[in-house]
């Protein structure tokens, strides 16, 4: 049987795949619902994705702010389909994709827009973003084709370090169990269940406050970063918990000790 892959080898070959995809016809790979997108169609559609995702959702998105003064990430933004769509909507995009051919042609799609700023990553953290804070995070299609939970979850990590207290993270994960386990690849990417949806928001500082679509393809979450209050909160009271938990195991140990000593001692005396 073949050796799996390190994260690192799973990584160089998404980079390589969806470069080759973006050569042979990246808006085919992005949104597979048309071979021969026109520049209008396709830009079209990205503006329906943010319609059905963003426009329906502003008040947990913007939680009051006004749009135009709110700096958004994208993950995995490809040819710029919504990319475009969100920098007429916010006032700052910054995006990221691991394939440098994807971010070419999302710079291009963006090239007349001055609030877009679009990097190509190393396909797990946004460190190439530098020191910014972002008031909301988005990804669509894209997580859907990542074989390796831990990419996944390096992201959320990374999501939970630039985003603002409070703000939103919405993205799109596969729900459904489409291969057998280990059969995954850059474009049948690995399944999130709805229980390691929520242990994966609850250990990265995120509460998993909404969820729709769990088992199918189109398995949306919600996960607001928590307050620092909030975070303070949960962490004195799990300190609080592992110290009782210790002072509970310790007391036990030494009554254990103290019974064996005393069933010991009779049997020391019976038999000296
Ligand atoms: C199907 S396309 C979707 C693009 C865009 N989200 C949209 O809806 O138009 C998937 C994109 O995710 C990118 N991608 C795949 N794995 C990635 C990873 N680990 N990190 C960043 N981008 C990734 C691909 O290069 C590709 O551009």
């Amino acid at each position: 049987m073949a050796e799996p892959l390190t994260p690192e080898q799973q990584l160089e070959r998404m980079r390589r795949d969806w470069d080759e995809r973006a050569r042979a016809n990246a808006r085919y790979f992005v949104n597979t619902a048309r071979e021969d997108w026109t520049d209008e169609e396709f830009f079209a559609s990205g503006e329906r994705t943010v319609d059905t995702y963003i426009r329906n959702d502003m008040i947990n998105i913007c939680q009051g702010r006004d749009p135009r003064r709110m700096k958004v990430l994208e993950i995995g933004c490809g040819a710029g389909r919504v990319t475009r769509a969100l920098a007429r909507l916010f006032g700052e995009v910054y995006a990221v994709d691991i394939s440098a051919e994807m971010v070419r042609l999302a710079r291009q799609a963006c090239a007349d827009l001055g609030n877009v700023h679009i990097e190509q990553n190393n396909g797990r953290d946004l460190a190439c973003l530098g020191p910014i804070q972002v008031d909301f995070a988005f990804s669509t299609i894209v997580f859907q084709h990542i074989p390796n939970k831990e990419i996944i979850e390096s992201y959320i990590r990374e999501v939970h370090r630039l985003l603002r207290p409070r703000g939103l993270f919405k993205f799109q994960v596969q729900g459904a169990e489409l291969v057998e386990e280990g059969g995954y690849d850059t474009w049948l990417g690995v399944p999130i269940s709805e229980e390691e949806a929520i242990e994966m928001a609850l250990r990265n500082g995120f509460e998993p406050r909404y969820r729709h679509g769990a088992g199918t393809q189109d398995f949306w979450l919600w996960y607001f970063k928590r307050s620092r209050a909030r975070q303070l909160t949960i962490y004195y009271a799990r300190r609080s918990r592992r110290k009782l938990a210790a002072r509970w195991r310790g007391l036990r140990a030494r009554f254990a000790s103290g019974r064996e000593t005393a069933s010991a001692a009779p049997g020391d005396s019976r038999t000296g």
